[in-house]
């Protein structure tokens, strides 16, 4: 919460600043972070680009984005099959008004080059979006920008392909505010808890879910019973994340939960990642879709009280006041901020889709 604020605070500096990062977006300093291409992002079903029947399926799904998948979903033998179809599918399946992505191969490999240039030479406008998987520095995002920008260039395409980056190993958590900042592409970035387990050396039970040994056993107190809670393991990881993506205008999307049987389990994931300010989570099963979408969207108690902050601060500002309480609790210009942007994150499309 900021301060008690004149209203001759809103005419503070708003002279065009020195430095700006991506277009007009939040004003936090003298910097001002450009947010990237808009896109809901609530929920991003994944599949194997191996199953050709499933993607039409897919793209009648009520996910925002379709992601089809060409990197672990994919065994070795089958690359050149799974590429082949998911060029298919960019140029024969209607995806609607949803985000189209491909998960390319890391640049670890040598099908991550095919893939940039057979999906945008052979697969028309359609993909909207690279995901690309262990981005473990800056170089890597300006070596896959540079090899997209040349084929694009080459064939004369239209819509520049945006990326979302896979956080999913040590070195990319280390240079994560670099590889935020790398490119102009850049869209989002993706927490690849899975992999990024692999890479810690966690101990885990279920892919981006808690562990049993993961906790606090409440001190001994006389003779009281003592209690144990469990904690959450991708805490750091996720907030990290959170962080580098918003100072850099992208979105954060939280990757995925591995117990398909678990819906509970699944909705109480994405409620972690929505509270730390994540955009969305991956779904690798239709049946999370349904449940990202509804967490990830505002309820309808959230809006009316994002309006009502609206409303009261409007009023403070006529009678000269900063601060004032509504529901008896402080609000302030801070929470201007924050209505403004739960009113973003309504828009038309998104209520359009509830
Ligand atoms: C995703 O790629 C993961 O490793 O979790
Ligand atoms: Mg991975």
């Amino acid at each position: 919460m900021g301060t008690m604020v004149t209203p001759r605070a809103r005419f503070l500096p708003l002279e065009v600043p020195t430095q700006v990062c991506r277009a007009v977006g939040a004003r936090t300093s003298f910097t001002v972070v450009e947010e990237a291409t808009p896109r809901l992002n609530r929920c991003e079903l994944y599949v194997p680009g191996t199953q050709e029947k499933i993607i039409p399926k897919a793209a009648k799904s009520k996910a925002d984005v379709v992601v089809m998948d060409l990197e672990d979903s994919v065994a070795s033998t089958q690359k050149e099959t799974a590429r082949k179809n998911v060029i298919k599918a960019l140029k024969e399946v209607d995806f609607g008004s949803k985000t189209v992505a491909v998960r390319i191969n890391g640049l670890y490999s040598h099908h991550m080059y095919r893939d940039v240039v057979d999906i945008i030479e052979q697969g028309g406008e359609r993909c909207d979006v690279f995901i690309i998987p262990m981005v473990g520095n800056a170089k890597d995002v300006y070596m896959a920008d540079a090899l997209t920008s040349q084929v694009e260039s080459f064939v004369g395409r239209k819509k520049r392909i945006g990326f979302g980056l896979i956080i999913e190993a040590t070195m990319g958590m280390m240079n994560v505010d670099e590889i935020a900042a790398a490119s102009k592409r850049n869209e989002s970035l993706h927490f690849g808890v899975a992999d990024y387990a692999a890479s810690t050396k966690s101990r885990t039970t279920n892919i981006g879910g808690p562990n049993p040994n993961y906790g606090v056993l409440t001190d001994k107190v006389r003779d009281e019973p003592r209690d144990f809670f469990w904690g959450d393991p991708w805490h750091y990881a996720m907030s990290r994340i959170v962080v580098a993506a918003r100072a850099n205008g992208l979105r954060p999307i939280d990757g995925p939960f591995g117990d398909i049987a678990d819906p509970d389990g699944y909705r109480a994931q994405c409620q972690r990642g929505s509270v730390l300010g994540m955009d969305g989570k991956w779904a690798i099963h239709p049946s999370q879709v349904a449940i990202a979408n509804e967490v990830f969207s505002p309820s309808p108690q959230e809006v009316d009280r994002a309006r009502r902050i609206l409303e009261a601060m409007a009023k403070a500002e006529r009678e000269g006041l900063g601060a004032v309480s509504l529901d008896g609790k402080l609000i302030d210009i801070a929470s201007i901020k924050q209505a403004r942007s739960e009113e973003r994150r309504v828009g038309k499309e998104c209520r359009s889709r509830w």
